[in-house]
């Protein structure tokens, strides 16, 4: 193209470290791209009033996918008073340019319950791509963005609405749109019939009870089944056990590793994946009552094996046990992998970018290693301590859900995990995802609140069965 004489009246160049400009750029485009510092993200704004185009922004896209994903989301970040802008690629094509896609959509992101703001500068609501753009990777960056936003609407959403039963109906509305999938809810009385007990008794302290969602993707031809299951607790209050106020406060993002699993598995429906997935999220409240589990309680989960829970606040394990033992007794998974947001002690292992990794199996550990580095979302491999599977024991019970023992929070965790995975223990992965699953503050394609953690790093690994 040449830029000079394109319709649009914002042009943005992207700045690649160590590649060309664009070709075709005016002189004073140039010249200001000279003195740019080249920071990935960071944007100059050349006003060229009498001009065509009459605003140039030059962003830089610094090197590799995580170049162009901080350039992206500056851009979405800095396009105050402009609703429209078109992007000069350069002159060869680049398949990292999802990484740009995802980096605009995901900045732009902002989670509303009362619609947008009428009285605010317009918005930046259409980016035009003028060059050789991979048009596959761009459907997987707006699948995978449409995708990491339902998890982020989901996780947002304060608890007073999202209860169990709203979580299930919004994910059964947003999976309607996709023929291929199913989707079924087991209420509280199905969970009892079926015995899903630990679901039931984290459920059990709320008058919103809870559900078990199981979602199925089964294209024709996939030779390979994914069991994905999430955490759902819709809030964790910590039962009986009572969490402190201040660890309390954001406890509506308790689900964010069940949204994180069914949103990745609706995009890879929208995206057409050969790979047969089933999701389970089972979804409970965690709250004080009188009809709340009890400190000492014996939970008989799914498939018979029981717990002593010493912790009401250890609910997240309870809930996941269930579901674990039941994919690995009826689905018939190749490999199951968990999101969950377990323990506070993922952070202060990794601290709050990184997701804590636990698996016997060094491929399936690659591979979403791999998948975690593509989607610029941050894992960090933890050892499963067979050493440290004493602790667990219980005098009355199978196991005990939490250990006397004081340390290594989320490995213990995992260990308790891993317990349920029967035959399946070296086809299994667990990511304690408690830590990047919120942010602060903005900060490149991360907007403050839900990251939607996980879902791009799925949809990658998912594409390579
Ligand atoms: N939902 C919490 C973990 C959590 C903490 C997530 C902070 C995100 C931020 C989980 O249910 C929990 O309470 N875990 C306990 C486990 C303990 C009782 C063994 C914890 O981490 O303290
Ligand atoms: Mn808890
Ligand atoms: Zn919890």
């Amino acid at each position: 193209m040449d830029p000079a004489d394109a319709d649009a009246d914002t042009i943005v160049v992207p700045i690649r470290a160590g590649a060309p400009l664009t070709e075709g750029l005016p002189d004073d485009v140039v010249a200001m791209a000279a003195t740019h510092s080249g920071k990935p993200g960071a944007v100059e704004v050349l006003p060229r009033p009498t001009q065509r185009p009459s605003k140039v922004l030059l962003v830089g896209a610094g090197e590799g996918a995580s170049g162009w994903r901080a350039a992206g989301a500056g851009l979405a970040r800095s396009t105050a008073r402009t609703a429209s802008v078109t992007v000069a690629l350069p002159t060869a094509e680049d398949p990292d340019i999802r990484a740009f896609a995802e980096g605009v959509l995901l900045g732009s992101y902002r989670f509303r319950l009362a619609g947008p703001r009428a009285d605010g500068p317009p918005e930046l609501t259409e980016v035009l791509l003028a060059g050789p753009a991979d048009e596959a990777a761009l459907a997987a960056a707006r699948a995978t963005a449409a995708a990491t936003t339902l998890a982020r609407d989901l996780t947002n959403m304060p608890s007073d609405v999202k209860t169990p039963q709203w979580f299930a109906e919004r994910v059964t509305e947003a999976a309607a749109a996709y023929p291929g999938l199913t989707v079924s809810v087991r209420d509280p009385e199905q969970l009892a019939a079926e015995g899903f007990g630990g679901i039931l008794a984290v459920g059990g302290g709320s008058s919103r009870g809870p559900r078990l969602v199981e979602m199925s993707w089964a294209p024709e031809g996939a030779s390979q089944h994914v069991v994905l299951v999430g955490k759902g607790i819709t809030f964790d209050t910590g039962g009986i056990s009572i969490k402190p106020r201040d660890s309390m406060k954001l406890m509506r993002k308790d689900m964010g590793g069940a949204a994180a699993i069914i949103a990745a598995t609706i995009g890879a429906a929208a995206l057409d994946l050969p790979v047969r997935i089933t999701a389970l999220a089972p979804l409970a409240e965690n709250m004080v009552s009188g009809s709340a589990y009890r400190p000492g309680d014996v939970i008989r989960h799914w498939g018979g094996r029981t717990s002593e829970s010493n912790n009401s606040d250890a609910e997240g394990r309870l809930v996941l046990a269930d579901a674990l033992a039941y994919a690995v007794a009826r689905l018939e998974p190749d490999l199951i992998v968990d999101l969950a947001t377990l323990t506070g002690a993922n952070a202060v292992a990794l601290g709050k970018r990184t997701a804590a990794l636990f698996s016997d199996n060094d491929a399936l550990v690659k591979a979403l290693s791999d998948a975690a580095a593509d989607a610029g979302e941050q894992v960090w491999r933890m050892p499963l301590t067979t050493d440290y599977r004493d602790f667990l024991s219980s005098e009355v019970a199978d196991l005990s859900s939490v250990t006397s023992e004081g340390g290594a929070g989320a490995v213990m965790a995992a260990l308790y995990l891993a317990e349920f995975t029967g035959p399946l223990r070296d086809r299994w992965a667990h990511i304690d995802m408690s830590a990047p699953s919120w942010v602060d503050s903005d900060s490149s394609e991360l907007t403050k609140g839900a990251t939607g953690w996980g879902v791009r790093t799925l949809l990658r690994w998912l594409a390579n069965f």
